[in-house]
């Protein structure tokens, strides 16, 4: 799959690394869609998780970027959001296996645990590589039946 958008979020705790991460999508060609935060000020990471998800969700963009300090808030935020599939990844395995096998489509990191390096090598990973499907969309169908059942609880 060649990824042509990409939407983009952080909290004042992933904003700086948000800003390169942006400089390198775009440097490979990759439409951003950036939905802030753009400043340090306090400011609530669920609201950018949230603006994420749903350009993610209306087929705006393939897949969403968001960054916190750790990645875990934002992949919480990510994850109650129907038909998004969020990895908070701090490994470069992890973060293509989750597009391989779970089908991810946000990726979550944290600007406190991983250095920029790291950052840009977890984006590609992500990016480039492809859901195998088979088992695996058995198992993505299970989730979605999973979250589907629960939504009407
Ligand atoms: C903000 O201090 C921090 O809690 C947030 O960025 C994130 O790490 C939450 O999971």
């Amino acid at each position: 799959m060649n990824i042509k958008k990409i939407t983009i979020g952080a909290d004042h705790a992933g904003y700086l690394l948000k800003e390169k991460v942006i400089a390198h999508l775009q440097e490979r060609g990759i439409e951003v869609i950036d939905v802030g935060t753009n400043s340090p000020d306090s400011c609530h990471y669920p609201d950018f998780a949230h603006a994420v998800c749903k350009q993610v969700q209306d087929g705006t963009s393939e897949l969403g970027i968001l960054i916190c300090g750790t990645g875990i808030g934002m992949s919480m935020a990510a994850n109650k959001h129907r038909g998004i599939r969020a990895a908070v990844c701090s490994d470069t395995f992890s973060a293509r296996l989750t597009r391989m096998h779970n089908n991810a489509n946000v990726l979550c990191f944290g600007e406190r645990v991983v250095g920029m390096g790291l950052a840009l090598d977890l984006v590609d990973s992500f990016i480039d590589a492809e859901f195998e499907g088979g088992k695996h969309q058995t198992r993505v169908n299970m989730i979605t039946a999973i979250e589907e059942s629960e939504s009407q609880k």
